[in-house]
């Protein structure tokens, strides 16, 4: 998946998508940093009131409290009050750390609540987004991928605005509150500390230039890995009824190790980086405690003030290491960012400007249709030319892949043509002149394999009318030649078919996927290859029925099997993408054609 970068798209950088991942939850994570921000306030204020205490208070020295505060101070009675209730002290370190905890547990709080609704947002437009893609788009990626980009890498991006965001703004505030704590207790000894920050902040970005590609890998793997598990879990019967279980195992075991191995080399990293940081911010404490000793003996500060360093340059260990972890996260978040991009920038299906809703009615032309699913694929239909009349029953004839399915999917306008591909025409006006939403809701088609959701039978068939009531269903269900078989369910209707139906027959299944485009009673109906898989009989009875409703609609048949398309109006046979014949059953197998040749091989009398 090439990234290009383009005008045109919805979310041209990192920033914007960012920005509408969190439209409706940047209130909560505003405020949730600024509580932070105060909570973190609040924790440096108590090193400051030990030291004061220490050495204002059991000391002798004259208060060192910021100008504004002595005149209260002052007002207070000054360190004379404070000596005789010492305990006011501890009342203060106390209330500090309770609005701190305070402060902290609003933080979480919004925190917890503006994930939420980012998670909720983000799931909606991804899903929303995915499911507006053409189908081509669909074609070219992998289902296991599209889903790893919507849970590992939404997570990702959960993570970095929730934690990595407001540490980043968190650790920021820290560092330079720290910093001028420090210059206030002194100047001399916060170089060490000054020294030591922007070694660190380099070595975590050369650090984190390696990371992010490492990181990269991961993913890329890790889509792959979910690719190959999720191809397998679908195809499970395919990969049993074949005994491929030790080959699939052994490539997903290949690709397992080889993810391993790259998470392997990625916590190597980390841990060197984590190590090395702690080596220098134990350097660093261990400096300001021997030259801060020093400072301390030769009076140069306080003790209080020695202590109260002490604090802040720990403190300030952390944040600084946390900048580092920060800027990686950035990165693993700038990839994920941009695998998540990759598809809300996929255009979805639009609508020229000139569409508009129509009712399908007249004759159906194909006027010299050429189409190829890829650019460099060689064309599956080419050149095709001709009519379904309209209120008739057109058959199409033609081996697999001779591009029967493809025709049927452009009238549905799941393609659409490109410019020199000719064009197709309903009752004269060109169809990619009117919408799809209009297209599809007036074509029912039975797709040549159905696809039924683990939902109970009548929920399946009623999927195309969710206002259908029972006897509509029940209806359907009988010219689909359905009911006999519900009727052997002890459930009914209310039979639960399992995922993708694999608790219903080839044959049922496609009688489900009859009954429910029966249902929708469109004026233009396609059977794709629809009776296969059931008998000779049901695919009699099944068209028997579907003659007897009174209903003008189009129908259009598409088989191999001649006795299902025999007694069609109009009979088209396509080979290899092309119009070989037409005509009825008749003058077919009259011309002694690719027609009479199936004929005869299905049924040496000649049906
Ligand atoms: N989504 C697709 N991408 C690429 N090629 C496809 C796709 N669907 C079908 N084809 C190819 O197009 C040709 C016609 O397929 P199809 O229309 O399904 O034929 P039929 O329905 O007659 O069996 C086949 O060669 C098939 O491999
Ligand atoms: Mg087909």
């Amino acid at each position: 998946m090439a990234k290009k970068t383009n005008k045109n798209e919805r979310y041209p950088s990192h920033a914007s998508l960012l920005w509408r991942l969190v439209k409706g939850s940047k209130r909560f994570f505003v405020t949730s940093i600024l509580f932070a921000w105060f909570s973190s306030l609040l924790g440096l204020v108590n090193p400051r009131i030990i030291s004061f205490a220490v050495d204002s208070v059991i000391g002798d020295a004259a208060p060192d409290l910021p100008g504004y505060l002595l005149p209260l101070a002052e007002r207070l009675g000054g360190a004379e009050a404070l000596r005789a209730h010492i305990g006011y002290i501890a009342v203060a370190v106390i209330a500090v750390a309770v609005l701190s905890s305070l402060a902290s547990y609003i933080f979480r709080m919004m925190n917890a609540r503006g994930q939420e609704v980012m998670l909720l947002e983000t799931r909606d437009l991804l899903y929303g987004h995915i499911l507006s893609l053409p189908l081509s788009w669909h074609n070219q990626n992998h289902t296991g991928d599209i889903i790893q980009r919507c849970t590992s890498d939404v997570d990702v991006i959960r993570a970095f605005v929730s934690e990595q965001l407001s540490a980043l703004v968190r650790t920021l505030v820290q560092i330079i509150l720290s910093v001028y704590f420090m210059l206030g207790i002194s100047p001399r000894l916060t170089l060490i500390p000054l020294a030591f920050i922007p070694v660190i902040v380099l070595f975590s970005y050369f650090f984190h230039v390696r990371i992010e590609k490492s990181f990269e890998k991961v993913d890329a793997m890790e889509g792959q890995l979910s690719a190959v598990a999720q191809e397998n879990l679908t195809g499970v019967r395919v990969v049993r009824a074949f005994g491929r279980e030790n080959y699939e195992r052994e490539r997903f075991e290949k690709k397992n190790e080889e993810y391993t191995g790259l998470w392997d080399y990625l916590m190597k990293l980390l841990s060197l980086f984590w190590a090395s940081g702690d080596a220098l911010s134990g350097l660093q404490t261990l400096l300001i405690l021997i030259i801060g000793a020093r400072f301390a003996l030769a009076d140069t500060i306080t003790t209080g003030g020695f202590i109260a360093f002490i604090a802040y340059s720990s403190m300030l260990a952390w944040p600084v290491r946390q900048l580092g972890r920060v800027i990686s996260g950035m990165s693993r978040a700038g990839v994920s960012i941009d695998r998540i991009r990759y598809i809300l920038n996929s255009e979805p299906e639009a609508e020229t400007e000139a569409a508009s809703p129509a009712p399908l009615s007249g004759d159906i032309v194909f006027d010299h249709v050429t189409f190829r699913y890829g650019q460099e694929d060689a064309p599956v239909l080419n050149d095709v030319s001709l009519t379904i009349r309209e209120g008739k029953v057109t058959g199409i004839l033609g081996s697999t892949g001779s591009g029967k399915s493809t025709l049927m999917y452009l009238l549905c306008r799941l393609y659409d043509l490109p410019k020199d591909g000719g064009q197709i025409l309903v009752g004269g006006r060109a169809l990619s002149t009117i919408t799809r939403a209009s297209v599809r809701s007036q074509v029912g088609i039975v797709l040549q394999e159905p696809y039924l959701f683990s939902r109970t039978l009548g929920e399946n068939i009623s999927m195309t009318d969710r206002e259908a009531d029972e006897q509509a269903i029940r209806d359907a269900s009988r010219v689909a030649a359905l009911d006999e078989t519900v009727s052997r369910f002890t459930r009914g209707y209310e039979t639960f078919v399992g995922e993708r139906g694999v608790t219903l027959s080839g044959g049922q299944k496609q009688r489900t996927a009859i009954a429910q485009t029966l249902l929708r009673k469109t004026p233009i109906m396609i059977l794709d290859d629809s009776l296969s898989a059931v008998d000779a009989q049901t695919d009699a009875r099944i068209r028997r029925e579907l003659d007897r409703q009174e209903s003008s609609a189009t129908r259009i048949l598409i088989s191999h099997r001649i006795t299902t398309l025999m007694h069609a109006d109009h009979i088209i046979v396509l080979d290899k993408g092309r119009l070989v014949e037409e005509g009825s059953h008749d003058e077919l197998y009259a011309a002694g054609g690719l027609y009479r040749r199936i004929c005869d091989m299905q049924s040496p009398e000649g049906a």
